[in-house]
């Protein structure tokens, strides 16, 4: 309705004319004939996904299809494994989508797709697939970016202005950036080693949880909040990563290791083999969560504090995005909340469906990017997939030698 009320041509006539009127330019309106209409299709990783989204945030369909329950029996995912997965799905997911959201492929006005970053073979699968969609349908393409997609998807839930600080973290990703605009991010830190998700599946794995009758079928970082809720955490004392390094960079392989060589310590003493269930897990899933929490809490608050520092932030409006998969943890969120308290800062959080990867989040970036008129292709010609892309303009270096000390906050929960 935007464009009838901006011209007040159409203010006196009937809703015939109307119709006659967008007729004779072509335009076939169905219910949502003034709206922008995006089919988002994900398969980065170990999920495929696909959904459209309209211009207002309206998830019109969804489908999904996990990996997750194959790769936990292989104990990790085999690329190989997750391209033919994604190969017999991908069909099946996008027509459910589709037919769930009861728009005609022909309405679309683009086809939206993970280009990057990701697992090689799997994004394969989508933009080969997603290019042989746009030929057919004559639409054109909008190449995603993973980290992107993810940064913006709270914009679909709140209305959220940019500039805005988002935490990225799950099994793959761990970040800090601030999101000036659709396609304009700077980097502030991220993890040099593994994502904080990735060393507590490494964890979970380790402590041999799939056996544990509760938590068999939970990832990894689920079953470690699960039994951290039972645990004490004060009988281990792990020390944070880089707590000298005053930047805004992560790290969890060191703590990994150390926590191996805890588990294996225990193991002897509890005189029990590998792949057999501690006495002492949860008191070691509780002590493994309260350090990664401490970790992501500190790294945090120190990128708010430079980027108050720096104006890069509203000062009567500043806003924490967190999302991932571990997002999901309400440990770690409490944490994040002690931290925004501290800093008059409001935290977000999308929900949950949307932590984690979804094509909604690709349609939506997609609808973004339409808006924005940014990065839609006429002409897929040489389009290729990059499995390594860095997110925006990485300034990690000018946060470091800023060297903000960050005031001590006891994380008690
Ligand atoms: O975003 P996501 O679904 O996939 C990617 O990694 O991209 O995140 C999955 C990760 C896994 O490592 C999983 O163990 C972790 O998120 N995760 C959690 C929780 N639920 C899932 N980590 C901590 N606490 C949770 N409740
Ligand atoms: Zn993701």
């Amino acid at each position: 309705m935007l464009i009838l009320n901006k011209t007040g041509v159409f203010s006196k006539l009937s809703k015939r004319k109307i119709y006659e009127f967008l007729i004779s330019f072509n335009f076939y309106p169905g219910k949502l004939f003034l709206h922008k209409l995006v089919l988002g299709i994900e398969t980065s990783c170990d999920d495929t996904a696909a959904a459209v989204v309209d211009e207002t945030g309206n998830v019109l369909g969804e489908a999904i299809h996990s990996q997750t329950e194959i790769h936990l029996k292989t104990g990790g995912i085999i690329p190989s494994v997750a391209q033919q997965l994604h190969r017999e799905n991908i069909q099946r997911i996008v027509q459910e989508a589709l037919s769930a959201s009861k728009v005609c492929p022909s309405e679309l006005s683009a086809i939206a797709t993970t280009t990057k970053p990701g697992l090689a073979l799997s994004l394969g699968v989508g933009l080969s697939f997603s290019l042989q969609l746009v030929k057919q349908l004559k639409k054109p393409f909008i190449p995603i970016h993973h980290m992107e997609a993810h940064a913006l998807t709270i914009r679909l839930s709140s209305k959220v202005e940019f500039p805005f600080l988002v935490l990225l973290i799950s099994g793959g990703h761990c970040l800090l950036a601030l999101v000036r605009g659709v396609s304009d991010f700077l980097l502030l830190g991220k993890s040099l080693d593994i994502a904080p998700g990735d060393m507590l599946d490494k964890v979970a794995r380790r402590l041999a949880l799939i056996k544990h009758p509760e938590c068999s079928t939970m990832s990894g970082g689920k079953a470690i909040e699960y039994l951290a809720k039972q645990g004490n955490k004060v009988h281990f004392d792990f020390i944070p990563p880089m707590q000298r390094a005053k930047n805004c960079d992560f790290s969890f392989s060191g703590l990994q290791n150390v926590i191996d060589k805890i588990i294996l310590q225990k193991e002897k003493e509890e005189g029990i083999e590998k792949g057999q269930i501690l006495s002492s897990a949860a008191d070691i899933a509780a002590a493994v969560q309260h350090t990664t929490a401490c970790h992501i809490a500190k790294r945090t608050h120190r990128a708010i504090l430079f980027c108050k520092q720096r104006d890069l932030l509203s000062p009567s409006n500043a806003v924490l995005v967190v999302s991932g998969g571990v997002a999901s943890n309400l440990y770690i969120r409490k944490a994040l909340e002690m931290v925004t308290n501290a800093t008059q800062c409001a935290l977000l959080c999308p929900p949950p469906r949307l932590c984690t990867d979804n094509g909604i989040m690709i349609a939506w970036n997609g609808i973004e990017r339409l808006r924005a008129g940014l990065g839609i292709l006429y002409n897929t010609e040489g389009i290729r997939y990059e499995p390594k892309c860095p997110l925006g303009v990485d300034i990690s270096k000018e946060v470091g030698e800023a060297a903000i000390k960050v005031p001590q906050l006891k994380i008690m929960i």
